[in-house]
């Protein structure tokens, strides 16, 4: 499935706790009280789902322990106001609730083996240099 639809996939799958009435497109204000958490945020998908929720008018928290993750992924998103991101752990229990009592939705992200390597180990795929 190409990107952009991957994206749109997730975006709309998820239903949000106050949905507009039938027919009419929700206001973007109804859209801010949709709020998204995403573990893995600074990842590579996490990253990119919360550009696209961004601009789809979701606000959106962002989890990452940055144990392969870079701020990098979302340092453009520094300032934005619907924005935030937490490093922290989502074994740390007690942020994770907190997180998780403040939003609609969560996409579960986080992983402690990057895609790469499972790759690598799956088809014995090594790095060479050329
Ligand atoms: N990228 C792909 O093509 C692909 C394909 C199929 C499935 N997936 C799955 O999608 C998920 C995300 O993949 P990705 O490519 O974005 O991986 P990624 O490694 O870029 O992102 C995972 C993020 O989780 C963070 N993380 C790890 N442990 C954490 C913890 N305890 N607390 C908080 N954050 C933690 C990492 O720092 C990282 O930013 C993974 O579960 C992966 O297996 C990815």
């Amino acid at each position: 499935m190409p990107r952009g639809e991957r994206l749109n996939y997730l975006a709309h799958r998820h239903p949000t706790r106050s949905p507009a009435p039938s027919g009419r497109p929700k206001t973007s204000d109804e859209r801010r009280s949709s709020r998204y958490l995403i573990t893995g945020g600074a990842g590579f998908i996490g990253s990119h789902l919360a550009d696209e929720l961004l601009q789809r008018g979701y606000a959106v928290t962002a989890i990452d322990n940055l144990s392969t993750g870079r701020l990098r992924n979302i340092a453009h998103l520094e300032g934005h106001p619907h924005f935030q991101f937490v490093r922290a752990s989502i074994d740390d229990r007690l942020v994770l609730d907190r997180l998780a009592s403040e939003v609609d939705v969560i996409v579960h992200l986080a992983a402690s083996v990057p895609i790469t390597f499972v790759s690598m180990v799956r088809t014995g795929w090594e790095p060479r240099r050329c």
